[in-house]
């Protein structure tokens, strides 16, 4: 299994470089699924993260920032309350982030690859770790176990972490199979058919709530509290993702 649903971190070097893309096509999205859509995703980060927005001068890393909207937004509150923004991503995508700014560091790669390079650059930790539709491209082109470990020791006390928009099999099914997710699939698919959803089978390369669960002990085995919560209902993946809150005491 080397990608999600055809995506992955090679993958995205390509979309980087492809001039004839937006920037919503450049990070895996038709333009429908985040044009206008970002500032709300923004905002149940803020909700999910409020210390991004309460306090000032804190060291924030963003994993898979990106080049939308989005990324853009994390910048400007970075800007305003002057935390020091840490950036991994391919070099190709960070190229496409304007350099304007002295609070942003650009450190290229793939995470947690970039791990040693992060922890010499930012040896006081993180308040702030943000890491949102990317954890599905992690889970194939790395090890999730190994991912967190390093995750959480970037950590300082009270930090704060988002690992958000996570696919979850399981809640789509759920969806689906439910009254609202089949009117939702006939209005979305102009059609009088019901959605085909079967349980108790093997989901090959698919995240599903036994991963998410793990995920959730594994922080809490290492002192870390952690929970799964859903997103925003506006959001165009409310319904089929999850994300992930993680807390340092
Ligand atoms: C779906 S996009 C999400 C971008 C942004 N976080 C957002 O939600 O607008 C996934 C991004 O993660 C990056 N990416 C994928 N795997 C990565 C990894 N292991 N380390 C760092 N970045 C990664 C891709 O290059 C891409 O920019």
């Amino acid at each position: 299994m080397k990608d999600y649903d055809g995506y992955n971190y090679q993958k995205y070097r390509e979309l980087a470089l492809n001039k004839n893309l937006s920037v919503y096509e450049k990070i895996g999205f038709p333009d429908s699924y985040r044009k206008g859509v970002e500032d709300k995703i923004f905002q149940d980060i803020l909700l999910k993260c409020p210390l991004l927005n309460s306090k000032e001068r804190l060291n924030v890393l963003d994993i898979g920032p990106g080049c939308s909207n989005l990324q853009k937004y994390i910048f400007k509150i970075c800007k305003e309350k002057q935390h020091s923004l840490y950036l991994s991503d391919s070099p190709e995508m960070l190229d496409l982030i304007d350099n304007d700014s002295n609070n942003i560091i650009k450190v290229p790669g793939m995470f947690p690859d970039t791990f040693d390079k992060i922890k010499s650059l930012c040896a006081n930790g993180f308040d702030i770790i943000i890491c949102y539709s990317v954890f599905h491209y992690i889970f194939v082109d790395s090890n999730v176990w190994y991912f967190l470990d390093c995750l959480l020791e970037l950590m300082n006390e009270g930090a704060q972490t988002i690992i958000g928009d996570i696919p979850n099999i399981s809640k789509r099914k759920r969806f689906f199979a439910s009254n609202n997710g089949i009117k939702f699939h006939q209005e979305f698919m102009q059609t009088d058919e019901i959605p085909e959803v079967k349980f108790n089978c093997i989901e090959k390369g698919k995240i599903d709530d036994s991963l998410l669960h793990s995920v959730i002990m594994k922080c809490q085995n290492s002192g870390y509290d952690a929970y799964i919560v859903p997103q925003a209902i506006e959001l165009p993946f409310a319904n089929r993702r999850d994300d992930i809150i993680i807390r340092r005491p």
